[in-house]
């Protein structure tokens, strides 16, 4: 395989940015993620890779849950807020506000248009990043208008 070519392709797959989140008493972690995908209808499947030196992949290791907000079309600011360690502070997770998911406690972000909370059932720990497989066992829109911010959209790129 030529490793260029490998990269070139793998940035041709699409993706969507999203806020993952998961609380384990005071230990709160939150973090920007691409790759989260749905993988099953019934029973209702999520698949997202964790990245395994991070801190939202050693909450969700110890909870088996966690949210996940979604960022909205414009909210590139709030996308790079999560690229860093998570810092609670004045009740705002690197300064964004959040209420408590309620099936798993795990923070919702209260300016991101919509948001589901899911348990884990499967994990794969296979490269640097952990395949977690998970349960979505509820979800919410705030924003009923609201279109998907876009990882082409930004500029950015993780995948290659
Ligand atoms: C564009 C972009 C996409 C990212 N996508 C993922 C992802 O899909 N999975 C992941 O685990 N980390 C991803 N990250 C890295 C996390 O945002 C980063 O590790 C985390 O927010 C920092 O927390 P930490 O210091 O605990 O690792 C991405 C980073 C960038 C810049």
């Amino acid at each position: 395989m030529d490793p260029k070519l490998k990269k070139q392709t793998m940035r041709l797959l699409t993706y969507g940015l999203h806020v993952l989140t998961a609380q384990d008493g005071d230990d709160v972690a939150a973090a920007t993620v691409s790759w989260l995908s749905q993988a099953s209808f019934e029973p209702p499947l999520i698949m997202v890779g964790m990245k395994v030196d991070s801190g939202i992949h050693a909450v969700v290791k110890r909870t088996g849950m966690f949210a996940v907000s979604i960022l909205g079309e414009g909210q590139k600011d709030i996308a790079a807020a999560f690229f860093r360690p998570s810092e609670v502070e004045e009740g705002r997770i690197n300064g964004y506000a959040f209420e408590p998911g309620p099936e798993t406690g795990a923070p919702l972000l209260l300016d991101l248009p919509a948001w589901f909370e899911a348990r884990v059932t499967d994990r794969i720990e296979r490269g640097d990043h952990t395949v977690v497989v998970a349960e979505v066992i509820n979800a919410g829109v705030r924003d009923d208008d609201a279109k998907p911010l876009e990882l082409r959209s930004t500029g950015w790129s993780y995948g290659g």
